[in-house]
């Protein structure tokens, strides 16, 4: 059987003018790219108002992320977009903010806690599994994989289900917030001067602060039964509880809102938009979907150990990360004037790393653009997952949910395996484009077929 290849979108011509860059940006970042970039191990976008550097070579990726994160901090570009939903948070500070945030958040993602926090993901696993045994005909994924991973959320934080009003209330408003609000790529990658008004598209403004209304509601209602010794042990009171080793303070209610916005975020599109794109490489690949279909039987046990077992569903998930990062790029700032690939790259230069670009590129992996979970056992692709693969960034600012999501993602998808066999839909091949994650253009179809 010829395999079929996992859909990629197409490359723009390598050259076009700046306007017509802009344009492409607007519809999608992947697609406004040249077909180099896969091959490429530096490239520079050079243009009247700023410099940026695609960094594609693993040793600087090394160097920017792990060995001196300092000097390429977040760049101020990707709050543009975000800061009205976001305020504060972890994802958008930098320097001593950034520093004290991470030393309370990260004690409540070690990995002794994801052992408390397994039976609410489980449950959640559970009841998506249940809603799909309702669906008849061919099933759009992506929405249910996003409501999947938003009910993960909101059980694992606040032990409630996404049943609950106010949960589905921010889960419902969120999915506006993105659509009202798809510059933000835009924004990154070609910064406007810094004396250009901002416009958000009508909307944007409001449906963040009514998002931030509902959760400042959850979060006082916490901290109040926090003081009052009822509160249940979750992720919300662990973090809300934690001291800063150094200053022995804890986040206030304000900034536990910043905080809880970002999980939200972080945590839900991500692995939603990872969930789905490894379900429909099941289906383009029956062989591995009744290898992880097979191996889920261990999930009979409800304990947390079962998911130790789950190699092949691991495997699976780790090669979907790699060929659709749901991150696709993160973007730094060169806090100082360096020298890249002999190149003098000033001050101020935006650093795009592009995991998308890395996770494919040719002169690194071996058939690149091909699914193959089976790689991760070879000499390339252990040398590749330690030079060439970042779908949760890497270093100090390494994504604190990645344990979390390593988890969450093969549970899921080995239960919905274990029940479902499923196919692709004819004629409704998805087309990967990036918006706040990687998405696909109308969505990715499937039919589920009981087991
Ligand atoms: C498959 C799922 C996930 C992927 C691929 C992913 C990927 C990433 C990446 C690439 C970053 C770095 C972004 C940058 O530096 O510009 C990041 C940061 C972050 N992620 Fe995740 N993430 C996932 C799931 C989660 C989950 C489940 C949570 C929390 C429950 C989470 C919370 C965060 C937070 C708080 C940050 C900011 C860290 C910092 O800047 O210090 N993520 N994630």
């Amino acid at each position: 059987m010829t395999q079929v290849k996992p859909p990629k979108p197409s490359a723009r011509p390598d050259r076009v003018s700046l306007w017509r860059y802009a344009k492409l940006f607007r519809q999608d970042i992947l697609s406004a790219q040249p077909a180099k970039l896969y091959r490429a191990w530096m490239a520079e976008f050079r243009t009247p108002f700023f410099r940026s550097y695609l960094v594609n070579q693993p040793d600087l990726v090394k160097l920017m992320l792990k060995e001196r994160p300092d000097d390429f901090p977040k760049s101020d570009r990707i709050a543009e977009g975000l800061k009205p939903l976001l305020g504060n948070s972890v994802f958008l500070t930098n320097g001593e903010a950034w520093k004290r945030q991470r030393r309370i958040i990260d004690p409540a993602f070690e990995g002794g806690r994801l052992k408390d926090t397994f039976p609410a993901m489980r449950s959640a696993a559970e009841a998506a599994v249940e809603r799909l045994e309702e669906r008849q005909g061919p099933v759009e994924i992506e929405e249910q994989t996003s409501h999947a991973a938003a009910d993960v959320i909101f059980r694992t934080l606040f032990s409630i289900p996404i049943e609950h009003e106010v949960a589905g209330q921010v889960f419902a408003r969120f999915r506006d917030y993105q659509r009202s609000q798809p510059l933000l790529n835009l924004a990154t990658f070609v910064p406007l001067p810094r004396w250009m008004p901002r416009f958000f598209r009508s909307g944007t403004r409001r449906n963040a602060s009514e998002i931030r209304a509902l959760i400042a509601q959850l979060t006082a209602e916490r901290m109040a039964a926090i003081e009052a010794g009822t509160a249940p042990d979750d992720l919300a009171t662990k973090i809300m509880t934690t001291r800063d080793p150094e200053t022995g303070s804890t986040f206030d209610t304000a900034e536990m809102v910043d905080q809880v916005a970002i999980f939200f975020l972080a945590g839900h599109e991500t692995s939603a938009s990872a969930l789905a794109w490894a379900l429909y490489l099941m289906a383009l690949n029956p062989d591995w979907q009744e290898k992880v279909a097979a191996e889920a039987a261990a999930l009979e046990d409800e304990a947390f150990a079962a998911v130790t077992k789950l190699k092949i569903s691991r495997d699976v998930f780790r090669e979907t990360l790699r060929l659709y990062p749901p991150v696709p790029m993160m973007v730094r700032e060169a806090a100082c004037p360096e020298r890249f690939r002999n190149r003098d790259v000033p001050k101020g230069a935006q650093m795009v790393l592009s995991p998308w670009h890395l996770h494919r590129h040719e002169r690194l992996w071996e058939n690149p653009d091909g699914f193959d979970p089976g790689r991760w056992g070879t000499e390339n692709g252990k040398q590749c997952q330690r030079d060439a693969y970042i779908p949760f960034s890497a270093g100090s600012r390494v994504c604190t949910g990645a344990g979390f999501a390593m988890v969450e993602g093969p549970l899921i998808l080995s239960m919905i395996l274990r029940r479902f066999r499923i196919e692709p839909v004819a004629g409704k091949a998805p087309v990967p484009v990036a918006h706040l994650t990687v998405r696909s253009k109308n969505g990715i179809w499937l039919q589920l077929i009981k087991r």
